[in-house]
This record gives C-alpha cells, sequence and structure tokens, in this order.
C-alpha cells in the first residue's frame, strides 16, 4: 500500500535501529527518504537497501546536537526533493547509567544536547520549511518519558522534555497544518538497548521485560508502524498526543 506516495519525509537517527526501521518502511509506503545521521557507513547502506527495494532516498550527514547540521539537512532536504512534509526525529543517545551525583554534568549535556536540544533544532527548521503547506512531525520519546528511570536521570529528564516540546508546538502550528505527536517505546531489541543492558546490573533488562503485559521485546519495526500511522493522514485528529510502544510496561 503506498499511502505516502508523494511526500518526502526525514528520519533522523535513520541509520540503525527505530530509525533505521523507519525510513525503510516509510518508503515503502512510497515516501522520497532523508536518512540522516551521524554514522555514515550505516546511513548509507540504508539509503542503498531502500534503493534496492526500489525506493529513493538521500543520505545526509547529521550531528543533530550541532544548529547548522539540522539547517543544513533540511536545505539539502528541500533542495533534492523540493518539500518536506514529514519529520520523524528520532536520533538519541543513552547516556551513562549512574546514580544521579555520579552522572556527571558531561553526561547531562550530551544526552541533552542531542536527545532534547536535537529534536527543538530540528522542528525548528522543518516547521519552518512545513508552514506553507502543513505537514506531520513526530518526536521520538520513551517510556522514561513518562516515569522515572533510576540511574537514568539526565535521559529520563530529557524524554520528559521531549513530550513537553511536542505538546507546546503541536498546540502553536495546528493552525498550519502542521500535527505533532510523539511515541514513547519500551524495551526494544537495538543496539541501544544492548548498550543499556551491558551497563547495568546483571538480570535488570530481564526483570523489565517480566513486569511488561507481554513479556518481550519488540523488533524496531514495531515502533516504525506506529510512526507511520502517526505520519499518515489516517491520524488526521492526532496532535500534541505522545503514544506508548512498549508491550504494556508501564500499564
Ligand atoms: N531501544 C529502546 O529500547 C528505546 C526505548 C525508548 C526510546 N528509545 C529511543 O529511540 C530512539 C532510537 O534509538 P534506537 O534504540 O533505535 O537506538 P540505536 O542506537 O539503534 O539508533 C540510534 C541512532 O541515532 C544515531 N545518533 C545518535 N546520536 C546522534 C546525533 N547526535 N546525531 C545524529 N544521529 C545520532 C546513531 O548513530 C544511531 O544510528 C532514541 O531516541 C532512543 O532514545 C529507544
Amino acid at each position: 500500500m503506498k499511502d505516502m506516495q508523494g511526500k518526502v519525509a526525514i528520519v533522523t537517527g535513520g541509520a540503525a535501529g527505530i530509525g533505521r526501521a523507519t525510513a525503510l518502511l516509510f518508503a515503502r509506503a512510497g515516501a522520497q527518504v532523508v536518512v540522516a545521521d551521524w554514522s555514515e557507513a550505516a546511513g548509507r547502506e540504508v539509503v542503498e537497501a531502500i534503493e534496492r527495494e526500489g525506493g529513493e532516498a538521500l543520505w545526509q550527514r547529521v550531528d543533530v546536537s550541532r544548529d547548522e547540521d539540522c539547517s543544513a539537512m533540511v536545505d539539502a532536504t528541500l533542495r533534492h526533493f523540493g518539500r518536506l512534509d514529514i519529520a520523524f526525529n528520532n536520533a538519541g543517545v543513552s547516556g551513562r547509567i549512574a546514580r544521579t551525583d555520579d552522572q556527571g554534568l558531561d553526561n547531562w549535556h550530551k544526552v541533552i544536547g542531542v536527545n532534547l536540544t536535537g529534536v527543538f533544532q530540528c522542528m525548528v527548521h522543518e516547521l519552518r520549511a512545513m508552514k506553507a503547506h502543513g505537514g506531520a512531525i513526530i518526536n521520538t520519546a520513551s517510556v522514561a518519558g513518562v516515569k522515572g528511570a533510576p540511574y537514568s536521570a539526565a535521559y529520563s529528564a530529557s524524554k520528559h522534555g521531549v513530550i513537553g516540546l511536542t505538546r507546546s508546538a503541536a498546540r502553536e502550528y495546528g493552525k498550519y497544518g502542521i500535527r505533532i505527536n510523539a511515541v514513547c517505546p519500551g524495551y526494544i531489541q537495538t543496539a541501544m538497548a544492548d548498550e543499556i543492558a551491558a551497563s547495568s546490573a546483571p538480570g535488570s533488562s530481564d526483570a523489565l521485560l517480566a513486569a511488561s503485559a507481554l513479556r518481550r521485546a519488540a523488533e524496531p519495526g514495531e515502533v516504525a508502524e506506529l510512526v507511520l500511522w502517526l505520519s499518515s493522514d489516517k491520524a488526521s485528529f492526532v496532535t500534541g498526543a505522545h503514544y506508548l510502544v512498549d508491550g504494556g510496561l508501564i500499564a
């Protein structure tokens, strides 16, 4: 089904995990996709995978914590594809797993810089590009954006911030036909989840899975399906919302 034919979509963090799965799904739905990431080899591989399936994609190197990169990403999209309809602001880092007083200010600035300031900067440039004709923005928060996450205070604060940013901007830009929502993944099987498991106390990942209703981790594609729906006209009355995709972890 080519629901997104004629649409142009940016995916940040598009080189791996949830972003990669979403870039592939967007392309299968007919969108022209900008794969934006700071990891070049993996990002170019995603572009090639899309092209092998007959889709259209552009590689764009970006560090979302640098405003000039975010601006260049949107400029390159407009130059190459002529418009911007959808943006999935998803690039993120987990940061140090440590007690709050041991996390360090360097970790705080890094995590907030990528996860929150990065989303803000991407949105500013995307909103300017969408204002004339409308669009849809989806930001990646987390279950840690609706509940405290012990030993991940900076990460949890950044994701709570993403939800506040999403809701505030949604109220401002609805009049321009721009819908802005967030997704809150639970335990998704990606490199980030492996990294967190490796630096957490032994058994804590198993405990997390045991606490979820479905008692399993998700594939990245299961988050991508929600992002696709929120991006599509099927979600035409949905804005300012945040959606759990967590297998019942928070329930
Ligand atoms: N995996 C999970 O369990 C989980 C749960 C909740 C939320 N999330 C969120 O989902 C998003 C995607 O994470 P993932 O699990 O797919 O992880 P991942 O590590 O597989 O992918 C993250 C991608 O973001 C890119 N990236 C990181 N910092 C960047 C920067 N400054 N500029 C550009 N690109 C950058 C990485 O290169 C990588 O390709 C993140 O925002 C993460 O916080 C993940």
